[in-house]
């Protein structure tokens, strides 16, 4: 089963093991039955993996993780709550007994809050760079206390590309993991771990689910990368919870899980003590929504390029950002890594102030004012006021989040009625 259009409706799922269900079933059960001590003990040392409590892997759940890992390439997964919870646990998992992150300032706002404000708490501190595809400018932020370069394939909102190949040989140069949150293309228009990626997140909110509908994340491993190399000691520490205490066994994640060792850790560690639980009917919600997720996503590009075509030569904006343009400065990076499109979400700047803005938002009938993206469903919102209202002025500025700028996330709807109202509603932005 290796075509991405076989495995987004069959991987990681056996109807046979399911009561010959076609669809995979909602397994609401806190609890499920050890049948025996000694594969009660496989369950909880790790050493097997299957099924005892909910918060620690439950069988809805399971599909998505085994799906999204091999849409994405990567050897395993672990599904959570919301795609903050996957940033959050992939950066804490790499940084765990503190260090620096590198990243580039124009990411997601509660990402850029948690590295700049929130994880410096936690011993865990960042170093910004504005241009990630710099790599002179990344390498020299780069010391001795480095564990991982973080960013979006595709940045949101100025959908700028991130040149990953070129960052992951850097990255690897220096013994740290590339981690990389896909949120905006999906795995459907871009493959990080093929260009070298370590560590994929996503918030499966989005392009994903498709259909607004139920929140989640996810943390996939692409099983390459060394955590035995000196720098990641969490990782070749003898661990309790996968030891025999009682028989005098040791052992660290890397001596029982290998390859695996860290998604295995986000998953005993992390998902354990945290508890942020992807819950079976937004798991079922999210594997229906993967089903259609190549139709959704060809449409939807098509319809953002149509918008982004439109809105150049539109009255009253003045400037167009979608990285999918032919005119973008990016253009020869994209049509490399691409070639199936950069994604449903575009931007542009409104000529006038924040009233002009507000009568804008104001007046759509066809988009939703929502702080969402990757939905069926057309939005439209204001990143500076909203989505990036945590981020500070000096990286909004730099990432061309001004007051002036409006996001849109393209749906299925038809592209003349979306260019239509768009045309209608920044005609009332104007109007006396
Ligand atoms: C790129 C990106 N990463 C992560 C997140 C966080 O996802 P969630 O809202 O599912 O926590 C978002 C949310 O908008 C996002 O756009």
């Amino acid at each position: 089963m290796t075509g991405f259009n076989t495995q987004r409706i069959h991987a990681g799922y056996d109807p046979l093991e399911n009561g010959k269900a076609a669809n995979v079933p909602i397994y609401e059960s806190a609890a499920f039955d050890m049948v025996s001590e000694e594969h009660g003990d496989d369950l909880a040392s790790g050493r097997q993996h299957g099924f005892s409590y909910s918060r620690v892997a439950n069988p809805t759940v399971d599909v998505l993780e085994k799906r999204l890992a091999q849409l994405e390439g990567g050897i395993g997964a672990v599904a959570v709550s919301s795609g903050m919870a996957a940033v959050s646990f992939a950066l804490l998992a790499v940084a765990e007994l503190g260090g620096t992150i590198i990243a580039p300032t124009n990411l997601y706002g509660a990402s850029v809050d948690a590295l700049e404000s929130f994880f410096p708490h936690f011993g865990v501190h960042s170093r910004f760079v504005h241009n990630i595809n710099d790599l002179a400018e990344v390498e020299v932020a780069i010391d001795e206390d480095t564990k991982a370069i973080f960013v979006e394939s595709v940045a949101n909102p100025s959908t700028e590309v991130t040149d990953i190949a070129a960052l992951a040989d850097l990255a690897h140069r220096h013994g740290i993991p590339l981690i990389v949150d896909n949120t905006f293309p999906t795995p459907y228009l871009f493959r990080p771990i093929e260009f070298g990626a370590d560590i994929v997140v996503h918030s499966t909110t989005k392009g994903i689910s498709g259909h607004g509908n139920a929140l989640g994340g996810v943390v996939i491993d692409a099983g390459t990368f060394d955590w035995s190399n000196g720098k990641f000691p969490q990782f070749t520490e003898k661990e309790l919870v996968i030891s025999d205490e009682r028989a005098g066994v040791w052992k660290s994640f890397v001596e029982e899980f290998g390859k695996e060792a860290f998604i295995r850790r986000v998953r005993v560690k992390y998902l354990r003590t945290f508890g942020a639980v992807q819950n079976p009917f937004n798991a079922y919600l999210q594997l229906l929504g993967l089903e259609t997720i190549a139709e959704r996503e060809e449409k939807e590009v098509a319809n953002a390029l149509t918008v982004a075509q439109h809105l150049e030569h539109a009255p009253h904006v003045t400037k167009v950002y979608y990285s999918g343009l032919s005119d973008s400065a990016q253009h020869d990076l994209v049509s490399r890594l691409f070639p199936k499109g950069v994604g449903t979400v575009l931007s542009f700047e409104l000529e006038g102030g924040e009233s002009n803005v507000a009568a804008l938002l104001n007046s759509v009938k066809v988009f939703t004012y929502i702080p969402n993206v990757g939905d069926v469903r057309s939005m439209i919102v204001n990143p500076a006021r909203i989505t990036h209202r945590e981020v500070p002025a000096k990286y909004r500025e730099a990432g061309g989040v001004t007051d002036n700028l409006i996001r849109l996330s393209i749906g299925l709807e038809d592209a003349e009625d979306l260019t239509a109202d768009l045309d209608q509603a920044i005609a009332a932005a104007f109007a006396d």
